[in-house]
């Protein structure tokens, strides 16, 4: 969950570190700091906080050299604080971690250390290791030898870069399991590590991504990459397409609202070259699912976390409608623990945005296990989940910098959406001319999803109106079901209060206890089947008090006889109604976390990738 930046080269290490940890500081915020070699010594720079408390540190203690690693933390083992912050050296401060991961054996490793005389000056988990690799160079090892012998040791998934000043031209960058992706920059006569492509976009968008058990020497002038044990490797380059200038706020105010209203172009962007609309038929490239194979499933489970689950929930509904095939969920977490039923004739799909979360990765790893075929539905590409499925479909959403998840959700369902079309047309249960509705359906959704988004002015009055409150519940049925699960999460996550989401028919056996004036109800009341269904639960909300809030079908005016305030979005095709309406909850969501001050791209306690259990 932490990011990791590193340079070597002839620029000034510093400034480059520090702008990619910008870049990464959503990943995980709770301190931050670097390392830098300077007049051949290790000066580390550290402090508790955000980036601005380590900009300062810097204004007042400056460092200047040509090879340095930064970090920022998101703690697991030890409270966040200065001497727990990364990095972290080893006894005579000559040697240097910065680390992404849980040292699972760390208490055991901790104690034989202390036992061999090392001082160990932070809580963490981390700091084992670069005791470990001082403890191997005592016998005149290289740092690259000590290292491979350390990441022997160390128990759990890793991310790990090391620098000493003993070998001070180089780092030394290892991946073990999927603790998080580790990246190397290709420049032209000086290198780059990362946790995620953003933090060095601006200065390459050549990459070679490492695998679980692998690691490099890293130096200006390129990356010797090996496996642990010490094997050669010849490891792909692979160039990147994402420019820096789209993962850059512009005149946004939070990359959250940037991510928000660009979600008419990401779509476009997911649908692009894939539809043949003369057709109907989808062209999905890296799918590797040839309609031969495509046609033998009997089931299909879709394992994911968080938002991402919930697009999951709403492809449940896509896939069952298009391809008539049965489609479980499941949380990643679950998943892996319930010894799922499941073989060779079930397909699963791993939805990730960032392609790197432990438990959809783990779900991924026990279905492989049982025989299933796999694919992801992934947005950071040659991120883990991308390489372990058997297929991929890249959401195409661009860089999403805000940690609340907003256009990777209409992006993985829009995928969804095709893959229910591509898996319809295999098995025979669309016919061509419903085929062509359907893409015909889809075409038109960029330009309907602009149409919600232009109504910015709306959800500011109405975060005026309601940021105070502290309770909300989040009515939806049916294929809109999912989305006030989806509004639910945006809102607490992003402004901290407390909002349930809840299937609409299921309010009556318990949350309608909760309906007072003071819980107001978000309900999504599209004209569809369940429409009066929907209407006669706003009623039972009005009729004990409650305030509600609809999204509904623009030209419904009877809604708003029944409702306090209407969010109308334009009427569309039943199955492309969830993109619509977690719009107005997206917006909603953020504009009543800005009127409540609170921290929109980096709510507390959360990170962008969650790569711990
Ligand atoms: C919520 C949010 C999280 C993620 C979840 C899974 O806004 O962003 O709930 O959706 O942590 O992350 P990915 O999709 O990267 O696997």
């Amino acid at each position: 969950m932490c990011g990791i930046v590193g340079y070597v080269g002839p620029r000034p290490a510093t400034a480059i570190i520090v702008e990619g940890l910008r870049r990464l500081e959503y990943r995980g915020y709770d301190s931050a700091g670097l390392a830098v070699i300077e007049n051949e010594c290790i000066c580390v720079r550290r402090d508790v906080g955000k980036l601005s408390a380590l900009d300062e540190l810097l204004a007042e203690q400056p460092v200047h050299g040509h090879i340095g690693i930064g970090h920022t933390r998101w703690a697991t083992h030890g409270r966040p604080s200065q001497r727990n912050a990364h990095p972290h050296t080893d006894c005579s401060g000559e040697i240097v971690v910065i680390h992404n991961g849980i040292v699972e054996n760390f208490l055991a490793l901790r104690q034989e250390l202390q036992a061999l005389g090392h001082v160990l000056a932070s809580d963490t988990d981390t700091e084992v290791i670069v005791h470990l690799v001082e403890e191997y160079m005592k016998d005149g090892s290289s740092l690259e030898a000590a290292a491979r012998q350390t990441l022997g040791r160390i128990k759990g998934a890793h991310g790990v870069v090391l620098l000493s000043s003993r070998e001070p031209d180089k780092l030394i960058v290892a991946r073990i399991g999927n603790a998080g992706g580790v990246v190397i920059g290709v420049g032209q006569g000086e290198m780059f590590v990362a946790s995620d492509m953003p933090a060095i976009l601006e200065h390459t968008r050549d990459m070679i991504f490492l695998e679980d058990g692998q690691m490099a020497v890293i130096t200006a002038d390129g990356a010797r990459c090996s496996t642990l044990a010490g094997e050669p490797l010849q490891l792909e380059e692979v160039t990147v397409p994402w420019d820096p200038v789209s993962a850059a706020k512009g005149e946004h105010k939070h990359f959250m609202q940037k991510e928000i209203l660009e979600q008419a172009r990401s779509i476009t962007d997911t649908i692009r070259g894939r539809v043949n609309f003369e057709t109907g038929d989808v062209h999905l490239k890296d799918l590797n699912l040839p309609l031969e194979m495509a046609r033998r499933f009997n089931k299909m489970v879709i394992v994911a976390c968080g938002t991402s689950a919930y697009s999951g929930l709403v492809g449940k509904f896509l896939i069952e409608a298009l391809a008539r095939l049965p489609v479980e969920v499941d949380y990643g977490s679950e998943f892996r623990y319930r010894d799922p039923i499941i073989d060779e004739r079930t397909l699963v799909l791993a939805i990730t945005q960032s392609g790197e979360t432990v438990d959809t990765l783990a779900a991924l790893e026990e279905a492989r296990a049982k025989g299933a075929r796999l694919i992801s539905i992934v947005n950071v590409i040659g991120s883990q989940a991308a390489r372990v499925a058997d297929g991929v479909i890249y959401m195409q959403a661009g860089p999403e910098i805000g940690v609340a998840s907003t256009k990777a959700f209409t992006a993985s369902v829009v995928d969804q959406y095709l893959l229910g079309l591509y898996l319809g047309k295999a098995r025979g249960t669309l016919s061509p001319a419903r085929l062509r509705e359907l893409v015909d359906d889809l075409a038109e959704l960029p330009n309907l999803v602009g149409q919600v988004l232009a109504n910015g002015v709306e959800y500011q009055r109405l975060a005026d109106l309601f940021f105070k409150r502290q309770n909300f519940l989040y009515l939806g049925r049916g294929i809109n079901y999912p989305i006030a699960l989806e509004g639910a999460l945006k809102l607490k996550e992003i402004s901290y209060i407390h909002a349930e989401g809840y299937p609409a028919g299921e309010m009556k056996h318990g949350p309608i206890a909760l309906i007072d004036e003071t819980m107001p109800t978000v309900a999504i009341a599209v004209r569809d089947h369940v429409y009066d269904k929907m209407v006669s639960q706003i009623e039972q909300v009005k009729s004990r008090g409650g305030t509600v809030l609809v999204v509904a079908t623009e030209g419904d005016e009877a809604i708003a006889a029944k409702a306090d305030h209407v969010l109308y979005i334009p009427s569309a095709s039943p199955l492309l109604t969830p993109v619509l309406a977690v719009l107005p909850l997206q917006l909603f969501a953020y504009h009543v976390a800005v009127r409540r001050g609170c921290d929109v791209d980096q709510p507390r306690n959360l990170a962008k990738s969650v790569t711990v259990e």
